[in-house]
């Protein structure tokens, strides 16, 4: 399948098959035909895969860089971008993100920001990769103050979602994605006993088709593109709590289900929901086998405070929920209120 993000001269496809790796060598003679070289960015790892048979049809050099979440710093860019100009990477050369999110946001802030810009190619190996990370452009590294808190918008020339890779994702990589699948289940308003039936590889469609139109429509996160970020206020605080113990303490997929679950909660205690819909979001986590416990060792005082800090949080406590019309950015929500929800959350499970 391939689905197009619509962005005038920058469109791109993202394609979605078994072995859509082995599309790269075309894709790079179509989009950079200028292209001399190829930066593989990958972590150690990945490259030793069997499936890391990608071939550019120009010459390819691997650049490896921290695994997971770690590779999300400063000082994994920097390092990144001295190996690359010490390989003399030029202008018309091409980057190309082989990872999980974490690599392709590195790989791509690196494409970014390098000489100023050179061309990126996404081949996303883990399935928040595929269904998020990998599309629509957003790039960037994260601070001790949060995450993603340094970054920049980089559109791909294509991104290549190869659905065989995932053969060999770890367990809790694969369901850590699918966190980010459920959310866009939800988003969709999708009824639980048709998950039952729905195949991994339709859901990443359905997922991709999702992110794809929304990016068409909203590149830089004007309106639409918030969206996207339903359940991820108390994601993202959880994750940022969660590097302080370790770069895998929490993955983001499963900071977003725990956020998705909280998220459905906070609009019933605000009348934008009733009980059923708390139902369905919990029907719809479970039946993808998520965890969406908040565990004891979460403060809801640090949590709050880490919330009122998200980027996407403009200075007070906003989320996006759901509600009679659709889902919105709901503002300046009672401090207080979000903290009883919160308490009740973690008290429940
Ligand atoms: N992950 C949310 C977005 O790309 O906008």
């Amino acid at each position: 399948m391939n689905v197009t993000v619509e962005l005038e001269e920058r469109s791109y496809d993202v394609v979605v098959d078994v072995d859509a790796r082995h599309q790269l060598g075309e894709l790079i003679k179509r989009r950079a035909p200028r292209a001399k070289s190829v930066a593989l960015v990958t972590s150690p790892s990945l490259v030793n895969e069997t499936w890391f048979d990608i071939e550019s049809g120009r010459d390819q050099a691997v650049f490896l860089v921290p695994e997971g979440e770690s590779a999300k710093t400063l000082g994994s860019l920097e390092e990144l971008l001295e190996a690359l100009a010490q390989g003399r990477l030029s202008r018309d050369d091409v980057i190309v993100g082989v990872g999980g999110g974490a690599i392709c946001d590195l790989a791509g802030f690196a494409a970014a920001t390098y000489l100023r810009g050179v061309a990126l190619v996404q081949i996303p190996t883990s399935l928040v990769g595929q269904v998020d990370a990998a599309i629509g452009g957003k790039t960037g590294v994260n601070l001790r103050a949060g995450k993603n808190l340094v970054g920049a918008f980089h559109q791909p020339l294509g991104v290549l979602c190869d659905t065989s890779v995932l053969d060999t994702l770890p367990e809790r990589e694969r369901k850590s994605g699918l966190g980010e699948v459920a959310k866009c289940w939800l988003l969709e308003g999708r009824p639980v006993d048709e998950l039952v039936t729905t195949s991994l590889s339709s859901l990443i469609e359905l997922s991709v088709r999702l992110k794809a139109d929304v990016v068409s429509n909203d590149e830089r996160e004007g309106g639409l593109r918030v969206l996207l970020n339903y359940g991820h206020t108390l994601a993202h605080a959880l994750e940022k709590l969660s590097l302080r113990r370790g770069p895998d303490e929490l993955r983001h997929g499963e900071a977003v289900a725990i956020g998705l679950a909280f998220a459905v909660r906070l609009a019933k205690e605000l009348d934008l929901v009733g009980e059923n819909e708390v139902a369905s979001h919990d029907a719809v986590l479970e039946q993808l086998g998520l965890v969406t416990d908040l565990p004891a060792r979460y403060d809801p005082e640090e949590l709050l405070e880490a919330m009122g800090h998200d980027k996407k949080a403009h200075h007070d406590l906003s989320f996006v929920l759901p509600g009679p019309s659709g889902f919105a950015v709901v503002s300046d929500i009672d401090e207080a209120k979000v903290r009883d929800v919160l308490e009740r959350f973690q008290g429940e499970r």
